[in-house]
């Protein structure tokens, strides 16, 4: 295990979007580069970027033309390798996103696999032996290809799902995963992850990484095999090196595929969403509102025995948001999201904070697709840093712009919120602070709920020899919960624990140790 995430919070970069120093209207290396000292005064020591390679931008780079090339119009590869150095005289690691599971129908490997006459490539992806020769129970596109077959989809249609094999194949045009061309796809993944980690990077966010062995069983065993041989080649070779997954399964993630850390994604209806973003019936009852109508055994009751089942082999991640997830300035004002960010950050596991959040940038629903993004486009808008022009993320002219800012009138920046005291991104900065002050609220010490009851206010629970106490609403809450004596090191609003009781004032915290 990378001895660095025991500590870490990341901050994830969407890189189109983050800051632009050439007047393109489009962020780049550089602008992180500038950024980095930003970063690291809000606390995080380590960065995940979305995909940064060359691409057609069908799926805002998830659709990779080349693993081993940037995009020009983030910089070249040098301008990310001084990245990775620059980032890492601030003590902050940085993990890169890799897309295991397809490329860009423009990669080379599919153009030649797309070819009559057979070749190295043929069967780098999925393909029938004939065009009207269906690939039952997938995706798949056919007609448009020089080779007499169809291929089979991981996604969009821009991104052909590459050969891992099956588990157990039904057909004849299904190889078994240790097919020699099937392990050559895997070996050719290894290759990118080496190509990257020896110029610098520290490990990788690893997109849809479940989706590998096709017609795998319930258990993912085909898939998690071939995690768990990566996790050898990494702690062989690469030791301090970190891989979290987009899967949210983290018994199959962390114990059986080897994962470091498991992304707790926003899925509907599930523990997560029913924190800060329980609002797809109509009625919004996330735990985070200040009504009080959530209840946080609805997260307990899925995360507690998922947290239990890993603990002692990985971290399961909070995240504040991702770019595929709406904002949680959605449906959270300032001093909800206060009190839901102090729970992510006091958390075990890693937190995530998604660029923007810190500020509580908008969820702008209103924009139009840009890149495949569909209802993800609003957040992903440019990050805001101050009041002057495109809210000081580019000079560019405003229709040059990636996406348009948000120009509402009360639209949050960095420069007006670092300048008053009770921000939220002063919030934001004096909860990370706390955490690493603290090593019982990093990612290890253990964590035990001691009052959460079904639609009761607050929600006590310990971090190893630290309590926190949160309530979310706006009544006066109590907890039968003995901390006589122990000290208040850090709240937002006001609490106090007397004669057997916590008691918090409408929408505040304490850290009580
Ligand atoms: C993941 C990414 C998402 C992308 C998809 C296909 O879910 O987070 O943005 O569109 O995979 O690569
Ligand atoms: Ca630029």
């Amino acid at each position: 295990m990378p001895k660095w995430l025991k500590d870490a919070v990341f901050y994830e970069i969407y890189p189109q979007s983050f800051y632009d120093t050439n007047g393109d209207g489009i962020g780049d290396f550089n602008g992180i580069i500038e950024k980095l000292d930003y970063i690291k005064e809000l606390g995080c020591n380590a960065l995940w970027i979305n995909p940064c390679f060359d691409s057609p931008f069908h799926d805002a780079g998830y659709d990779v033309r080349d693993y081993k090339k940037v995009a020009p119009r983030y910089g070249t590869n040098s301008d990310l390798y001084r990245l990775f150095g620059e980032a890492h005289l601030r003590g902050i690691h940085v993990l890169l996103d890799l897309v295991p599971g397809h490329t860009s129908e423009e990669h080379e490997w599919f153009l030649e696999s797309q070819k009559a006459e057979k070749n190295e490539y043929s069967n780098r992806y999925i393909w029938t032996n004939a065009a009207f020769q269906p690939a039952k129970d997938f995706l798949y596109i056919g007609g448009e290809t020089e080779r007499d077959g169809v291929y089979v989809l991981n996604f969009f249609k821009c991104q052909p799902a590459l050969n891992y094999g099956f588990l157990e194949p039904q057909e004849d045009w299904q190889l078994p995963m240790d097919h020699p061309d099937c392990i050559a796809t895997r070996d050719a993944m290894k290759d990118v992850m080496r190509f990257w980690l020896d110029h610098g990077c520290d490990g990788f966010r690893v997109d849809m990484a479940d989706s590998l062995v096709k017609n795998d069983d319930e258990k993912k065993t085909g898939t998690s095999a071939i995690w768990r041989e990566v996790r050898e080649m990494l702690d062989e070779e690469y030791p301090e090196a970190a891989m979290v997954s987009e899967w949210n399964a983290p018994v199959k993630a962390i114990n059986q595929g080897g994962f470091h850390m498991d992304f707790y994604l926003n899925w509907g209806g599930n523990g997560y969403n029913s924190l800060m973003r329980d609002y797809d019936t109509g009625e919004d009852n996330s735990y985070f509102k200040k009504d009080g109508k959530g209840d946080i055994t609805r997260f307990l009751d899925e995360y507690t025995p998922r947290y239990e089942a890993t603990k002692e082999n990985g971290y399961y991640c909070l995240i504040t948001c991702n770019h595929d997830t709406p904002r949680p300035k959605f449906n959270l004002d300032d001093s909800e999201l206060k009190i839901a960010y102090a729970f992510i950050f006091t958390m075990p596991g890693v937190p995530f904070l998604y660029y923007g959040d810190e500020i509580g940038m908008r969820y702008q629903k209103e924009l139009k697709t840009k890149e495949g993004g569909y209802q993800r486009t609003g957040s992903r808008t440019p990050m805001q840093w101050n009041s002057e022009k495109n809210a000081g993320f580019s000079t560019c002219p405003a229709d040059a712009l990636y996406l348009p800012v948000d120009t509402a009138p009360d639209a949050p920046n960095v420069a007006d919120q670092a300048a008053e005291k009770d921000s939220l991104y002063n919030t934001v900065k004096d909860l990370i602070a706390l955490r690493h002050r603290e090593e019982d609220l990093q990612a290890d010490a253990d964590f035990e709920a001691v009052y959460a009851e079904v639609g009761k206010h607050p929600f006590v629970y310990r971090r190893g020899g630290i309590l926190v106490a949160l309530n979310p609403t706006t009544e006066t809450a109590t907890a039968p919960v003995s901390a006589d004596g122990w000290k208040v090191i850090f709240s937002i609003g006001s609490g106090k624990a007397e004669n057997g009781t916590i008691t918090l004032a409408p929408q505040s915290c304490i850290v009580l140790k």
